[in-house]
């Protein structure tokens, strides 16, 4: 029988309430992890009670029989990340709730904390014994599991994983990135590589350009200390977004395997450059809670790059992403060069584009030319459609759900090797050299009017008005 205890450093933030309890729900609902105790811990003066209830309305349907085993099994600490002290009297608290709960000592300390907190917790969890050097040999495992962004520029990440390295082995290291765990994006590759319909297409002789857009509809949600140090840059450029074009970028790995893919993940990335972007803010960013009435933070980005390689030469690649946008929004859009006219009069075709929606639906889409009825060479466009979603909802578990499984089972594939995460400040370090312009936009649209100008200027095709993204 699995069983594990899971304990949440920063209990009381956004992720922990927003993801990490719902997914602890969805583990204990669906019978994946049978015997546990939950401890959340921080400087707040609370209880687990206020805890479990602030995460209550992000589970979609509460089963109360299920979530009053949680309740049973779950535990509050207070502890200051800067105390050493308080690492001890957690470590002795949770060792007495494990003999309590007649478990076998198999820990997941999970980090939901600044980046800049990370080596400082880590010291702490080593010398207090909250989380023990473990060995395959072992009776138990410890797990230390850190989310993203990993620092805050190359020489911090740098400076971090040095740290951990020192009193943990890399098979107890997990560092997350969570749209590597969704089931479209973990999609892409095979989709790519498993049918041969795509790869003989998949370079430059085709295809046009790649856009990749993260918007959305939320603001930054009462995430001011965080947000204004971090930026959009730092929040989901440098990480979840130059992912998904590492992924569709990179070489056909050796085999659809966890090692395999990293590998050319980070040849890819080597490969990949920013050429030129503008930044936004939305009005009214200045008087959010904890942010500097002064700051230039960037909650919007639009930004082009390009992947210096054989298969690649010449193909933009569109990344865009923004907060409190008209819509939430993430996909993947691949646009083919168009088609000679010879064929038609006007030449009144569209360019085939395979669209990958990671959010609100679920899909991969072939947008196709078809004969408009009736007529001889007229043309409509027409849509082929795998849903994703429709198929496989039930069978598809949320990404954090995933994470805390795959993090039982010791499934390193799911964290993202310090190699890669060294790539991605490369590029993302690169961008903020730059100083790009910051440019104030409108809640509710879609980001500064030069945007527009952006894209007009690099002729970025945006998909068509009205597709796609819903208010959330
Ligand atoms: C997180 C960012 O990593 O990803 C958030 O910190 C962002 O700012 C979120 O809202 C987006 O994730 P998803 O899964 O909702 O697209």
């Amino acid at each position: 029988m699995n069983s594990c205890t899971i304990i949440i450093l920063g209990a009381t933030g956004d992720l922990a309430k927003r993801k990490l309890i719902p997914a602890l729900y969805s583990l204990i609902a669906n019978k994946k992890c049978e015997k546990f105790v939950f401890v959340g811990s921080a400087i707040d003066e609370t209880t687990i009670d206020v805890v479990l209830d602030n995460a209550k309305e992000f589970i979609p349907s509460v089963d109360e029989k299920i979530w009053n085993e949680i309740a049973q099994s779950a535990y509050n600490q207070k502890l200051d990340f800067t105390i050493e002290k308080d690492f001890v009297n957690l470590d002795t608290y949770i060792t007495e709730l494990e003999k309590k709960h007649n478990l076998s000592g198999n820990r997941i300390v999970y980090l939901a904390a600044l980046p800049s907190f990370f080596c400082e917790i880590t010291e702490h969890c080593a010398s207090s014994g909250l989380v023990k050097k473990t060995s395959r040999q072992d009776a138990f495992w410890h797990k230390i599991v850190y989310e993203k962004p990993f620092g805050w520029d190359l020489e911090s990440a740098k400076a971090i994983n040095a740290c951990i390295k020192k009193y943990f082995h890399e098979d107890q290291i997990f560092r997350i990135d969570h749209y590597l765990t969704k089931e479209v994006v973990g999609n892409i590759a095979l989709v790519r590589f498993a049918n041969t319909v795509f790869e003989p297409i998949w370079n430059n002789h085709y295809i046009d350009q790649v856009s990749i857009f993260l918007e959305e509809k939320v603001c930054i949600e009462g995430r001011g200390t965080y947000y204004d140090k971090y930026g959009a840059l730092r929040d989901v450029v440098q990480n979840h977004m130059l992912e998904l074009l590492a992924l569709v970028a990179m070489e056909a790995p050796k085999m659809l395997t966890g090692d395999y893919i990293r590998d050319q993940r980070v040849n890819v990335l080597k490969d990949t450059e920013f050429i030129d972007g503008i930044l936004g803010q939305y009005d009214g960013y200045k008087k959010e809670e904890k942010v500097n009435p002064d700051s230039t933070t960037d909650t919007f980005a639009s930004l082009l790059l390009k992947v210096n390689n054989k298969r690649w030469s010449g193909v933009p690649f569109y990344l865009k992403t923004g907060k409190c946008l008209g819509k939430k929004l993430t996909e993947i859009k691949i646009t083919f060069k168009k088609i000679d006219c010879l064929l038609l009069k006007g030449c009144a075709v569209s360019s085939n584009c395979l669209t990958i929606n990671i959010y609100p639906k679920g899909t991969f889409s072939l947008c196709l030319n078809a004969k408009k009825p009736g007529f001889l060479t007229e043309v409509t466009p027409v849509e082929m459609e795998f849903c994703h979603s429709c198929l496989f909802a039930e069978l598809s578990p949320e990404s954090y759900e995933v994470i805390f499984q795959e993090v039982m089972r010791g499934e390193q594939s799911i964290s993202v090797r310090f190699d890669e995460i060294e790539q991605l400040w490369k590029i993302t370090d690169k961008i903020i050299e730059k100083n790009l312009p910051v440019f104030p936009y409108k809640k509710e649209s879609t980001g500064p009017k030069e945007a527009g100008d952006f894209e007009k200027k690099y002729g970025i095709i945006l998909r068509p008005a009205g597709e796609a993204g819903v208010k959330k």
